[in-house]
């Protein structure tokens, strides 16, 4: 595949690019702060001039950083909110029309069972997970008449991340799993149309299968 990468971290793209080159595939890494909207238009749009209209889009970068709502400032917020809800509405917009007219495509957002229920001290990520679903379950919903799947997926297992690192206790990384075995689940929904999966959230499980739960 012919991948753009996006991620505010310049150091981890170029790593991952060279993996993906040396594997014989074509990547594009450009660094962009995400929570910053005209960044992220500049960063797609670069995408789209490079590579033409994406087959997929994953969006998959948050922030998660617990506060309570007495801790947190409105900007501290907002940013939360801005890399997850409004980078995803601002990547859909630009690949929507693309996606239209090269015939159809899959939407991919990562959403959480903070996408579904309420955590304490989440008072930004929540929300905005949240968020990604609405849009989803949307988008969805417009991309039949289009032939473009939008679908959440949300990891069935523990994953060994640095954000899980950073929020899970000790008890949760017993029994947390590489993140490359949530691939599958993954590569499936990027093969999607709207003649398939569309409009649910996917449970992406550590032994490579997956639930899909119908959400329309
Ligand atoms: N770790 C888990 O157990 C878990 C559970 C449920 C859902 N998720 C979701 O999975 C996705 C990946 O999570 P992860 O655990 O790999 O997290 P992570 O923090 O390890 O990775 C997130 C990536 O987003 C990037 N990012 C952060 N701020 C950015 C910004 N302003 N602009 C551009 N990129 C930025 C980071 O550099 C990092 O590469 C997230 O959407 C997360 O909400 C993770």
């Amino acid at each position: 595949m012919r991948v753009a990468l996006m991620d505010v971290r310049g150091d981890i793209l170029q790593r991952v690019a060279e993996e993906l080159t040396a594997d014989g595939g074509d990547a594009l890494p450009i660094t962009v702060d995400l929570s910053d909207a005209a960044a992220t238009q500049s960063a797609i749009d670069a995408a789209l001039a490079h590579y033409g209209a994406p087959r997929v889009l994953v969006h998959n970068a948050a922030l998660l950083i617990t506060r309570s709502m007495l801790e947190i400032t409105f900007q501290q917020w907002q940013k939360e909110i801005n890399i997850i809800l409004q980078a995803a509405f601002i990547l859909s917009k630009a690949v929507w029309r693309p996606m239209i007219e090269a015939g159809g495509g899959s939407i991919v957002y990562l959403s959480s069972g903070s996408g579904y229920k309420g955590f304490i001290e989440e008072v930004a990520y929540n929300p905005g997970k949240h968020g990604i679903e609405g849009l989803m379950k949307c988008l969805a919903l417009e991309g039949k008449a289009f032939n473009i799947a939008v679908n959440a997926a949300t990891p069935g297992a523990p994953i060994n991340t640095p954000m899980s690192d950073s929020n899970y206790t000790e008890a949760q990384k017993q029994h947390w799993v590489d993140p490359q075995l949530l691939a599958p689940a993954f590569v499936f929904l990027a093969q999607q149309d709207a003649s398939g999966i569309t409009g649910h959230r996917v449970a992406a499980r550590a032994d490579g299968s997956w639930d899909a739960i119908d959400l329309l």
